[in-house]
């Protein structure tokens, strides 16, 4: 699907969209649409229990006075509070209503309500880029879906007096949108194409954003003494992998030190040994969220040419139940030389970590570390699909972090840590265990878990176990993959770390 901007002028075929603000209120340009045409729209919103609702959308076909084939209206609630979020919300509602609608071209005239602080060309990049994200399919893998079951819709032109403005606010949005849907194609890719090997190669053509990207082979791994995260791959029919990704775009900064993201990228978690059962153990080609979303931050940092250095870890396994699978009762030695107790090899996620943290601080000596990783079903028990659990050692980056979460739709909320959570994962045999004593707060003892491999550096933990696939659509984020994280980190860089 094509977006691009234009100055306002009555489409001759085609859709056309108005915005409308809450109880019914046109702007001009749906003012004049309404009277060429004796007041169908009034009378359409009036039968359609339709009021401007944000996202709602309203449909009226082919009226005689008009070139266009229907009119689209497009809710944006209460016109003065509307913010960036907003826009992009109308964006996604307007191709969700169209998409399928047999329509190939839409002319969007965006009209920014009274009152409403969001420039008039921001508000159109907005919207297009909510446009962008809710275009996104998945789709490679079907060929039989019949013609009329696939989306019509191609070319999206949103009109604005500042249509100059909003082609240059678009271009980094447009970045941004991209890196979202790279993040959301390596989640849904199947395990059997998508390996550490595969994912690892795949990784390389990032160098054609200007990243540098080294790939850590099971030979290096050994040599470093990965042993954590290697006794994790060894079921597996796959070698393990770590690759490193880094965007050194402020090289005369006056402190150097990168911002670094870890990702947790378990290609396929059957839980190993400790195996999973059969229902729902397809989810688990998504194990790997954590390594996309920070693949997807270094794409988006790379593609706008962000003036900030970061680097971006991930460390890529497949668990696996085999006659070479690491056992309930292994004791690993992790790079940090700390030794740790496998009770569980369904615990694989924090092993990977442990070492990608420790190799992180280490080598790159970065200003301060964000994990994300797909960790614990029990950060869904506590948060439902809403939103991912934040843990962090630092409160100023907490609440960076969250601040960010807000401003782009993507909630994260603090979960709490401390000494006593600690403890439950000491362990008789050797340094730590890699489970608590109980089922209690499986998610901050996973927490307190990855901590001991951090030292003195700013640290966060973003669990998104119950936010990296949905079930259902919502305004930008169609079904499946979502990409959550990415405009998240990509914002948090933007708003603390540019410049
Ligand atoms: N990858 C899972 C967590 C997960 C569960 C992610 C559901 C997405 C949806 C993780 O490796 C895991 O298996 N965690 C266990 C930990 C337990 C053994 C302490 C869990 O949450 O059950
Ligand atoms: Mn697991
Ligand atoms: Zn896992």
């Amino acid at each position: 699907m094509k977006f691009s901007f234009a100055k306002p002028a009555l489409p001759k075929t085609g859709a056309v969209v108005v915005t409308v603000s809450a109880e019914r209120t046109l702007g001009p340009a749906g003012q004049e649409i309404d009277r060429t045409t004796g007041g169908m729209l009034t009378r359409a919103m009036e039968a359609g229990r339709f009021t401007g609702k944000a996202e709602e959308t309203l449909t009226v076909l082919a009226p005689a006075a008009l070139d266009a084939s229907r009119v689209l209206l497009v809710g944006l609630g209460k016109g003065a509070d509307a913010k960036d979020l907003t826009f992009q919300g109308a964006g996604g509602a307007v191709v969700a209503a169209l998409e399928k609608s047999g329509e190939t071209d839409a002319a969007v005239w965006l009209e920014v309500p009274e009152g409403c602080a969001v420039p008039a060309g921001q508000a159109a990049a907005e919207f297009a880029f909510g446009g962008r994200l809710r275009a996104y399919r998945f789709d490679k893998y079907r060929t039989t879906e019949k013609k009329d079951a696939k989306p019509s819709l191609k070319k999206v032109t949103v009109m604005s007096d500042a249509a100059d403005a909003a082609k240059k606010a678009f271009a980094r949005l447009d970045a941004v949108a991209q890196a979202v849907c790279h993040t959301r194609d390596l989640v849904s890719e199947p395990a059997n194409v998508l390996h550490p090997e595969s994912l690892a190669e795949g990784c390389r053509e990032l160098t054609s954003l200007g990243l540098q990207v080294e790939v850590l082979d099971l030979k290096k791994l050994r040599k470093l003494g990965m042993g954590a995260l290697i006794g994790v791959a060894q079921g597996s029919a796959y070698e393990p992998r770590v690759v490193v990704m880094r965007w050194d775009g402020n090289p005369g900064a006056e402190d150097p030190s990168p911002v670094a993201f870890i990702g947790k990228g378990v290609t396929f978690d059957t839980g190993g040994i400790s195996i999973k059962p059969a229902a729902g153990m397809e989810d688990m080609k998504w194990d790997m969220g954590g390594a996309a979303t920070v693949i997807g931050v270094m794409h988006a940092l790379a593609a706008r040419k962000a003036k900030v250095n970061a680097v971006g870890v991930v460390g890529l396994v497949e668990n696996m139940p085999s006659g070479t699978a690491q056992r309930p009762g292994d004791i690993v030695t992790s790079l940090s030389g700390q030794t740790i107790e496998v009770i569980n090899t369904d615990a694989e996620g924090r092993l990977v970590l442990a070492d990608c943290l420790w190799y992180t601080q280490d080598t790159f000596k970065p200003r301060l570390m964000i994990d994300l990783a797909t960790l614990t079903g029990a950060i869904i028990i506590a948060l439902g699909n809403e939103q991912a659990g934040l843990f962090a050692n630092d409160d100023g980056l907490a609440d960076a972090l969250a601040a960010a979460g807000r401003a782009v739709g993507e909630p994260v909320w603090r979960m709490p840590m401390g000494d006593a959570y600690d403890k439950e994962i000491n362990s008789d045999a050797a340094d730590m265990k890699n489970v608590g004593n109980g089922r209690g707060a499986g998610s901050i003892t996973a927490a307190q878990f990855l901590k001991r491999f951090v030292r003195d550096v700013p640290w966060a933990h973003l669990d998104i176990a119950g936010v990296a696939w949905t079930k259902k659509d919502s305004a930008t984020v169609p079904k499946g993959g979502t990409g959550f994280g990415v405009r998240l980190l990509d914002r948090f860089i933007a708003d603390n770390h540019e410049g």
